[in-house]
């Protein structure tokens, strides 16, 4: 039998599997995956390589304007970052302005994104406005495929949502089959303590970790996942960085209620230390949730692996340290920490983060795939177009070399930031080649695809 490509002699692992065989690729989808007769096709001989499904990334914030600055990344350079860390799907986060129609912040980000990305993408909404009058718009988004919507307990008067309008947006995703994702920071509380340091003269970068503690992402969990059981529908917490707030979400869902959440690669391998280091150093890593006091790590990873935390997304949101190109950077914060840009890279650097884990005996092989491609293509509607290497599904395909060792540095990354939250930091494996329906994206240091393949994905309703 012919096919268009056949990749031979991989290592394949898939959630739930580990096994050696060829996959045989067809029209940009996955047509066998077994022992292939190859004879007349092109093939790729993967032998001594890990095949696994692309990475999906359902965090991440390409060409947004926040805090007076604007990302570094938009969707080329966010997009390239990402193909070139393995990761093959991406879903960003529309904006709506305050009065401003769902439709009208989607257009926005489609018109963003359109042409640009070289990675296949979907968007989540970002709601700020909601009186019962807009609710019905919500319906006519997952009817568009954007079936989830993000809404913030953090950033008052920018993005925050008070109770009643947290409780009218999950009513109706029971019956819309949307899902609402939240941002579960105590906003007020926050606002009243960085006052009061900025008061005292307390403005260095560390201050933004101190007036945000754990207490404030808890309380906020612990609310949401109450207002969420009154709606009777399921929830998904966003970059989960505390151990007190997972242990909230440990217990909803010992209690049996469908609670869901993703964290960070920076809440696993950074710490509260980082924003101790000279100078104006410690704004690379001002993000909200702010990274916690070492050892709280400890409590993810166990998350991770009791299926208490079911995604690591990035939260990838780039701005630079100096000014550029026409955008402020985080230098904006120098007098004062609340006005750093929050938010860091990280889409390019997830997928060979998490393998380091694998390789350091923290997380099973089918365990990472899991939690960076499976379980979020389930849980945002991709699957199973995404997320698994199986005949039908997408030729989303990564081969990562288990043999080499990768050393990250902004010098050679792909995202417009001018900086690495992770610099000099070697992990375990390379990624060795991706491929985004049937086209091999990279090869090496190479771009070897069309930088501008990525399309936009429908996403279907929870089911
Ligand atoms: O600091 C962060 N996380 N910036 C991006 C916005 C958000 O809350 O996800
Ligand atoms: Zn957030
Ligand atoms: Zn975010």
């Amino acid at each position: 039998m012919s096919y268009d490509l056949v990749i031979k002699n991989a290592e394949v692992v898939t959630a739930s599997d580990s096994f050696k065989a060829d996959i045989a690729i067809e029209k940009g989808k996955i047509a066998a995956v077994g022992k292939i007769d190859a004879r007349d096709s092109k093939t790729i001989d993967a032998k001594g390589l890990i095949a696994i499904p692309g990475g999906i990334d359902v965090h991440t914030h390409f060409d947004m304007p926040f805090m007076g600055a604007t990302t570094a990344d938009d969707f080329r350079t966010g997009s390239a970052a990402a193909i070139f860390g393995g990761t093959t799907t991406v879903v960003d986060f529309a904006i709506q302005k305050r009065g401003e129609a769902l439709k009208k912040a989607l257009d926005t980000w489609h018109e963003k994104a359109h042409g640009k990305s070289a990675v296949d993408y979907a968007f989540h909404m970002i709601v700020v406005d909601l009186p019962e009058s807009r609710t019905k718009e919500m319906d006519a988004m997952v009817k568009e495929g954007v079936s989830s919507f993000k809404l913030f307990m953090a950033y008052p008067g920018i993005f925050m949502s008070d109770d009643a309008t947290i409780y009218r947006a999950l009513t109706r995703t029971k019956e819309n089959g949307g899902m609402i994702c939240m941002h579960a920071e105590n906003g007020g509380v926050i606002d009243v303590m960085v006052q009061k340091a900025l008061a005292e003269g307390k403005i260095e970068p560390k201050y933004h970790a101190l007036t945000r503690p754990m207490s404030a992402e808890a309380e906020a969990t612990r609310r949401a996942i109450a207002l969420a059981d009154m709606a009777g529908v399921p929830i998904y917490f966003v970059h989960l960085s505390a151990g007190d707030a997972l242990d909230e979400v440990r217990r909803a869902r010992e209690r049996g209620q469908q609670v869901f959440a993703e964290t960070c690669p920076q809440y696993l391998y950074l710490s509260y230390e980082d924003y101790e280091r000279p100078g104006f150093e410690g704004a690379k890593f001002v993000m909200s949730p702010p990274l916690r006091p070492k050892g709280n790590e400890e409590r993810l990873w166990k998350g991770l692996l009791r299926n208490d935390l079911q995604v690591v997304s990035t939260d990838h949101c780039s701005f630079c340290m100096k000014a550029g190109e026409g955008k402020p950077g985080k230098e904006l914060g120098k007098k004062d920490f609340s006005k750093i840009p929050n938010g860091a890279p990280g889409v390019e650097t997830r997928m060979l983060l998490l393998w380091d884990a694998v390789q350091n005996g923290r997380l099973t092989a089918n365990r990472f795939v899991e939690l960076t491609s499976t379980s979020p293509a389930k849980l945002f509607g991709l699957y199973p177009r995404k997320g698994h290497l199986s005949p039908g599904a997408d030729a989303d395909i990564v081969l990562i070399d288990p043999k080499k060792k990768t050393t990250i540095s902004a010098k050679k990354h792909h995202s417009a930031a001018d900086y690495n939250p992770y610099e000099g930091k070697t992990v375990a494996g390379a990624i060795h080649s991706v491929f985004l329906r049937g086209e091999r994206m990279v090869q090496g240091d190479a771009m070897t695809g069309s930088a501008t393949r990525g399309a936009f994905l429908r996403r279907a309703p929870r089911s």
